[in-house]
């Protein structure tokens, strides 16, 4: 029987195994950040500065991670991150993703990037969906995209608002990866040094009739698709503004989310918008660069709005204590992005139901090492900041005032 674990013991392990098995211009795709990925770094180093202040001597004996997320009772704090391309790093990775969340009981975001039709998610997979959207300058192509998603009864639908033009990633330029694969020697030499992928997605596409494309575009966008270097295959809508935002309010039922802001302001008026949720995030460093990283803004955020909407928290969440240090902060969940993808480009559903695994156990520990028993013990009294988050709370408060 296959070694449950993977021989993965951390994130990191994962994160090794994807690296072994995806050709380099996908790997770099997946992990790499923008220019000079500063703000990728960030997001993992501020979780140095930010410490926990555990108690003690505390019955810690019954531990419970679960917490309620619009109004749903769910195993873990955490939920998947909208992700384009699971389904290259693994054949029809969206659906291994999401049967991985499907299983540990968290909700699973498809992204608008995807390969894999989401009504086929529905279909066959099922549990906690929600959809991720990018809007075009065609508002037309959104709004088809919103309808689709509501048709396909998702439970939540979240706009990226981050990308209002397309990221620099030079390293994109250099390795010349692009979806559909353009074959130049250099690609090709890559794939075939990895044979795993080659043959386990790849070929596998092929003789299923072709690598699917993006089947969650619009027909008429899908039809004037061609090989470019990711991400720059489709315009973004640099003019998107609030009031789409409150179009979008219109039109969509359920819970809604708005995903990549770094500034209170911007969280406040998505509050007036009547936005159900917010998502701190700089997109794990992938977008603009020397950004803050969303853990630095988070208590300001959480002091302008989260009596009013749902604060939810992603970018550089590789371990327990950097989710119990978020939640101790106040967030109401966290998305986890790189984490599971690793784990699905290593191994599939195994992979990344092992990177929940271990999440949920660097969790628990974390939990029982703090000195709490649940996710609703934490507070922010178990959390010492950097002098330069306690100034940025003080500078806030002082303006509110
Ligand atoms: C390979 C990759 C593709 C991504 N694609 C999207 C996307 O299509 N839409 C989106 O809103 N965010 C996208 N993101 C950003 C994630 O939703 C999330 O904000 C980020 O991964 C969080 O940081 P982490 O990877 O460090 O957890 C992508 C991230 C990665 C790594």
């Amino acid at each position: 029987m296959a070694d449950p674990t993977l021989d993965a013991h951390n994130i990191a392990d994962l994160r090794e195994l994807a690296r072994r098995r995806l050709p380099r211009g996908l790997f770099e795709f997946m992990d790499r950040g923008c220019e000079d990925e500063v703000s990728l770094r960030n997001n993992r180093t501020i979780f140095e500065r930010i410490k926990l202040k555990p108690r003690v001597l505390e019955d810690v004996s019954e531990r419970d991670q679960s917490v309620t997320l619009f109004g749903h009772k769910q195993n873990m704090p955490i939920a998947i991150a909208p992700t384009g391309t699971p389904g290259i790093m693994w054949h029809e990775g969206e659906l291994a993703l999401a049967r991985a969340a499907k299983a540990a009981g968290i909700p699973f975001t498809l992204a608008t990037t995807t390969l894999t039709a989401m009504e086929r998610v529905v279909d066959e997979v099922g549990g906690r969906l929600w959809f991720q959207l990018y809007m075009y300058a065609d508002r037309s192509l959104s709004r088809w995209i919103a309808e689709r998603a509501k048709t396909a009864g998702y439970e939540a639908l979240i706009i990226t608002v981050d990308s209002a033009t397309f990221s620099n990633r030079e390293y994109n330029l250099r390795n010349g990866f692009t979806i559909p694969i353009t074959y130049s020697t250099k690609n090709i030499v890559d794939v075939v040094r990895h044979p795993r992928w080659l043959f386990g997605v790849w070929l596998r596409y092929l003789l299923e009739g072709g690598l699917p494309l993006y089947e969650n575009y619009p027909p008429e966008v899908k039809a004037r698709i061609k090989a470019a270097p990711m991400g720059r295959a489709m315009k973004l809508n640099d003019a998107l503004n609030w009031d789409d935002i409150r179009e979008m309010r219109k039109l969509w039922p359920g819970t809604l989310m708005i995903k990549g802001v770094l500034h209170p302001d911007d969280a406040r008026q998505a509050a007036d918008c009547g936005v159900d949720g917010v998502i701190v995030s700089n997109h794990g460093g992938r977008v603009i660069d020397g950004a803050l990283a969303p853990i630095e803004v988070l208590p300001q955020m959480l002091d302008a709005v989260g009596k009013r909407m749902t604060v939810i928290v992603d970018s550089g969440y590789r371990r327990g204590s950097d989710i119990v240090k978020a939640m101790a902060l106040g967030a109401h969940a966290v998305l986890v992005g790189r984490a599971t993808l690793y784990g699905t480009a290593a191994a599939g559903e195994a992979g990344a139901a092992r990177a929940l695994t271990i999440l949920r156990e660097e969790i628990d520990r974390v939990l029982a090492l703090v000195g709490v028993t649940g996710i609703d013990e934490l507070r922010r009294e178990l959390i010492s900041l950097p002098n330069h988050m306690r100034a940025m709370i003080d500078e806030s408060a002082k303006t509110d005032a």
